[in-house]
C-alpha cells in the first residue's frame, strides 16, 4: 500500500492522471464514435466539460475522503496534490471555454448566449474558479492569512452548486446523469457534516459533565 501511494505522489505520475482524458482523445477508438463523427466540436466540447467536471468532483471528496479513512496513505497521495488537481479543473474549463468559441464560431455569439442562466452560471463558475486557482500556492497562503484562505477557498460550494445546475440543465445530460456524478461527494459532504455534528455534541456534553 505504501509503495502504491509513493508512486501516487510523482509528479509525473500525477499530470500523466491528469493528462488521461486528453491521452484518450488520441486514441483511434474516441474519433471512430459515432458523436465524435457527427460533430467533433460538440464533442469536445461536451467531453472536457465532464472531464473538469469529475476533476472537480474528486478535488472536493479528497478532504471528506480523509475524514473518513485518516490513515489510508492512498488517500494522503492524493491530498498532497489537492490543489494541482484544483488548478487542472480550471484548465479543463478554460479549454472547454475555448472549444465553446471555436464550436458557436464567434465571440458575439458568446455574448449573445449568456443570457441563458445555463451559459451564465458556467461563466460564474469558471470565474471563480480562477479565483481559487491563482490563489492556489503557498505565497497566496501566507500572504491571505490561513483564516482568509480558507474563507476564500470556500467558494469551491458555491462553485458546486453552479456546476450542478450547469450540467444538470443540459438536455443530454439532465438531472440523472449530474446526480450520478455529484452523487459521491453530496453523501460523502452529507456524512462529514454527521461527524462533525455529532463531536461537536459529544464535546458539548463533556464540557457539562
Ligand atoms: C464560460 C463558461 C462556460 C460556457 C460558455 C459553457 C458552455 C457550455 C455549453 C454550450 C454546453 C452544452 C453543450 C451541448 O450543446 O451539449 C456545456 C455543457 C457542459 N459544461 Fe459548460 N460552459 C462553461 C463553463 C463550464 C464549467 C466551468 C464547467 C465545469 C467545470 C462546465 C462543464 C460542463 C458540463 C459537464 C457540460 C455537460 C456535458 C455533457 O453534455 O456531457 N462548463 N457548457
Amino acid at each position: 500500500m505504501n509503495g502504491i501511494a509513493r508512486f501516487l505522489k510523482k509528479k509525473w505520475v500525477l499530470y500523466t492522471l491528469l493528462l488521461t482524458p486528453i491521452l484518450y482523445l488520441l486514441l483511434p477508438q474516441a474519433r471512430s464514435e459515432t458523436e465524435f463523427q457527427a460533430d467533433p466540436a460538440k464533442y469536445l466540447l461536451e467531453y472536457i466539460g465532464l472531464s473538469a467536471t469529475i476533476l472537480f468532483v474528486i478535488a472536493l471528496m479528497i478532504t471528506p475522503l480523509r475524514k473518513v479513512f485518516p490513515k489510508s496513505p492512498i488517500i494522503k497521495a492524493f491530498a498532497f496534490h489537492r490543489r494541482q488537481i484544483g488548478v487542472s479543473v480550471f484548465i479543463y474549463a478554460l479549454l472547454h471555454l475555448l472549444i465553446y468559441f471555436a464550436y458557436t464560431g464567434s465571440w458575439s455569439g458568446f455574448v449573445k448566449d449568456w443570457e441563458k442562466l445555463f451559459i451564465l452560471s458556467g461563466i460564474i463558475a469558471l470565474i471563480l474558479l480562477l479565483v481559487l486557482a491563482v490563489t492556489s500556492n503557498n505565497r497566496s497562503v501566507r500572504a491571505l492569512g490561513g483564516k482568509r484562505w480558507k474563507r476564500i477557498h470556500r467558494l469551491v460550494y458555491a462553485i458546486m452548486f453552479l456546476l450542478i445546475y450547469h450540467q444538470a440543465t443540459q438536455e443530454k445530460t439532465g438531472y440523472q446523469e449530474t446526480a450520478k456524478i455529484f452523487a459521491p461527494l453530496l453523501i460523502l459532504q452529507a456524512y462529514r457534516i454527521g461527524l462533525y455534528g455529532k463531536r461537536s455534541l459529544d464535546q458539548r456534553s463533556n464540557d457539562k459533565s
